[in-house]
């Protein structure tokens, strides 16, 4: 048996750049509750939604995604051209293949390898996981992590249980090689038994149908059984929070921001309740104006709260995603 050559990277990977792209289109409560039978108020009081972005035609998968990318790139001090490896998380490129990094990763002007993972809500901290290990691997120098939705194509806006929540956005980070650990190890997980809790309604076999059995031709909508996802996320998710601060090796105390997946303000409320976290600990909380965006909810979150000077470079801050699947994931990073 010939022994095969293996590669080995650099000891240590950070995040070295982040980026947003925000539809234009800010959708107040106003605006979706007549069609679900609802109030400002009531949205407010159980997700702490006021706005959300909605994208317009021009606002696809890709265009949001080489937006947020090219700033993440600059602020990363690179070229696109050094970009060799980009990993998209979405549940919203409506192609079943090919995957839309080969299409972002052509318009930004790289050949990199490119594929697109799909873990919803919590694809972005499975991209950063997989960029990290890529990088230290040797595998690629700089990657590219993109978590981008247009949800709105998948919604039923007559749907109570989703209609307010979900939105349109990308976030983009570059993660390449560094002289100190920048980022922590994943902890992650999937609960299969609760499959169905978020889930595209049908399969698209039942859309198209077959001679014996006529298609429903409806384009098959996201939904959400509320109640046991908020449950799930507002205990379990906690406690996967602590892990990822003990598996880097750090407390409460070393942390400075806290960007849990913006799903609904009471379930950030709760998790940052279970997990204790100190006063002094900044919390983002995109989603009020935002909604919640699945895939690009934490890097949006990230750069809000960087442009805001809530983040600042050199800061701690837990990153922890959750969705559908059910499948979540959650690490330490220093901010660039
Ligand atoms: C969706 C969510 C806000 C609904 O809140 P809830 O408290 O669970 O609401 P329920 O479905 O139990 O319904 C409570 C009541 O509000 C009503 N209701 C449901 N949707 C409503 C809406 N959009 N507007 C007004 N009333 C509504 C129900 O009819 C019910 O009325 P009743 O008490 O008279 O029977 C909440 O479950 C939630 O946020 N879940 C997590 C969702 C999430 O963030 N998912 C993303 C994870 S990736």
């Amino acid at each position: 048996m010939a022994a095969l050559t293996t590669t080995t990277g650099p000891q240590h990977a950070s995040v070295l750049g982040v980026g947003a792209y925000r539809p234009l289109r800010v959708v107040p409560n106003s605006d979706v509750v007549d069609a679900i039978d609802s109030s400002d108020e009531w949205i407010q009081q159980r997700s702490g939604i006021k706005t959300r972005r909605w994208a317009g035609p021009d606002e696809s998968v890709q265009m949001m995604s080489v937006q947020a990318s090219r700033i993440a790139i600059e602020r990363a001090g690179l070229e696109p051209g050094q970009i060799d490896c980009v990993v998209v998380a979405t549940v919203s490129h409506l192609l079943q293949t090919p995957a839309v990094a080969t299409a972002i990763a052509h318009e930004l002007g790289t050949d990199a390898a490119a594929f697109d993972i799909s873990a919803a809500c919590s694809g972005f901290c499975h991209g950063i996981a997989l960029a990290s290990d890529i990088v230290r691997a040797g595998s690629s120098r700089y990657v590219l992590v993109v978590g981008v939705e247009r949800l709105t194509d998948i919604l039923d806006l007559t749907d109570r249980g989703t209609a307010f929540i979900f939105a349109d956005g990308a976030g983009a980070a570059v993660v390449g090689p560094s002289e100190t650990a920048g980022i922590g190890p994943v902890v992650w997980g999937s609960d299969g038994e609760q499959f169905d809790l978020i889930r595209q309604r049908e399969d698209w076999r039942d859309v198209v149908g077959s001679p014996e059995k006529p298609g429903s031709g409806v384009m098959p909508h996201l939904t959400m059984q509320g109640n046991p996802v908020f449950r799930w996320a507002s205990f379990a998710m906690a406690k996967i929070g602590q892990q990822a601060l003990d598996a880097a090796g750090i407390t409460l105390d070393d942390l400075d921001v806290f960007v849990p997946h913006q799903a609904n303000m009471r379930i950030i409320d709760a998790m940052a309740r279970s997990m204790k976290l100190p006063p002094t600990v900044r919390i983002a909380r995109d989603v009020a104006d935002q909604g919640n965006t699945s895939a690009a909810s934490v890097p949006l979150a990230l750069d809000r709260m960087m442009a805001e000077g809530e983040a600042r470079s050199g800061d701690t801050a837990l990153l922890i995603a959750f969705g559908a699947g059910l499948s979540y994931a959650a690490q330490v990073i220093t901010v660039p």
